[in-house]
């Protein structure tokens, strides 16, 4: 679709992740702009074998631009990702900025690509926790509808750029040589540590990501009455999330069933050997398109049948941020 392609936060985590994807899927353009911030401005940046020189993002960055990829934090997209879409390029954004507007599609190719055609400019890439979640969820949710699902998350440092993952390496290096260590980024020590997620906590106890995983998947399903909770939790992990998932359907469903479905669910792959005691692991989801699946029994404490508990883990650059947005700009 796109001729002129331009992408914000190129030098950041997301950034870089969306070049290895779009030569990965050779992503067709004619001409191809890189943005970050003025400290930015004026390095190299080498892709498809060629070296360009990273430009400052300015509200006149978007001229003759007809897709732009944005991944450079809420408030940068809040200003400049509507000086995109009226200089004429369709946005495909991956902060939190747009994703809860009614006017703004939020999409998951493999579950709701019908609603991208819908855009008036912008398409919201919704949080990478849920993006992880949806994919394996929505197909089962599409056989036998979900009445409740309760998701407990266990995030890589990737999901808060790239200087986290940079912390993670160099805390554990410096613990491992018996040196102190200071946060810098993230909140707490990450090495050999885990926190509550790092966002704000709100009046109800919840923090925003726990907030975005069920908001946003009850605007993908276009369904409000589907009950969620969740518990988001950082752990030292470079850039895969797991999440362990906890599902009541409103109908008995066999895990047998449940299997079938995933099997041949785009975007997922099984992995369940009990007798290896092998499942879904984030050394092995790393780097991956599809999210893996696993641990997948009957929840012996719903004896109605209704109760499924999976275990799940998907890359958190590539499936939750850079290959969703590309899916998305594939669709258009
Ligand atoms: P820069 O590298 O110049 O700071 P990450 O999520 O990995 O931290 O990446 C954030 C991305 O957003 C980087 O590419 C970063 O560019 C970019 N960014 C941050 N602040 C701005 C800004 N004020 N204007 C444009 N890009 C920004």
């Amino acid at each position: 679709m796109s001729g002129h392609l331009a992408v914000v936060g190129a030098t950041g985590a997301v950034g870089q992740e969306f070049l290895r994807v779009l030569e990965q899927r050779k992503f067709p353009f004619e001409r191809i702009t890189f943005l970050a911030s003025s400290r930015s401005a004026g390095k190299p940046l080498e892709f498809m074998g060629k070296t360009y020189t990273v430009a400052e993002l300015k509200e006149d960055s978007f001229k003759g631009v007809d897709l732009a990829l944005f991944s450079a934090g809420g408030s940068i997209s809040k200003k400049f990702a509507p000086c995109a879409a009226e200089s004429g390029a369709v946005v495909v954004d991956n902060s939190s900025a747009f994703r809860m507007d009614p006017k703004v599609p939020l999409v998951v190719p493999e579950v709701n690509p019908e609603d991208a055609q819908q855009h008036q400019g912008i398409i919201a890439n919704p949080n990478c926790s849920t993006i992880i979640m949806v994919v394996p969820v929505w197909p089962l949710h599409k056989v036998c509808p979900i009445e409740r699902l309760v998701v407990s998350t266990y995030q890589a440092a990737s999901g808060a750029g790239y200087q986290a993952m940079v912390e993670l390496e160099e805390q554990t290096r410096d613990l491992l040589a018996g040196k102190p260590v200071t946060p810098r980024v993230l909140p707490h020590r990450i090495a050999f540590n885990l926190f509550s997620h790092n966002s704000k906590v709100g009046p109800d106890g919840y923090n925003e990501e726990e907030t975005k995983m069920v908001k946003e998947t009850r605007k993908m399903f276009h369904d409000d009455g589907i009950q969620i909770t969740a518990t988001c939790v950082r752990v030292p992990i470079p850039r895969a999330h797991s999440e362990s998932i906890n599902i009541t359907f409103r109908k008995p469903i066999s895990e047998k069933q449940v299997k079938e479905i995933l099997a041949s669910a785009p975007g997922v792959q099984v992995v369940d050997d009990r007798e290896k005691n092998y499942f879904p692991m984030p050394m092995d989801s790393s780097d991956r398109d599809d999210v893996l699946v696993g641990r997948i029994r009957q929840d012996i404490s719903q004896p109605d049948g209704r109760g499924i508990d999976m275990f799940i883990s998907g890359d958190q650059l590539r499936k939750g941020a850079a290959l969703n947005a590309v899916q998305i700009a594939e669709l258009l």
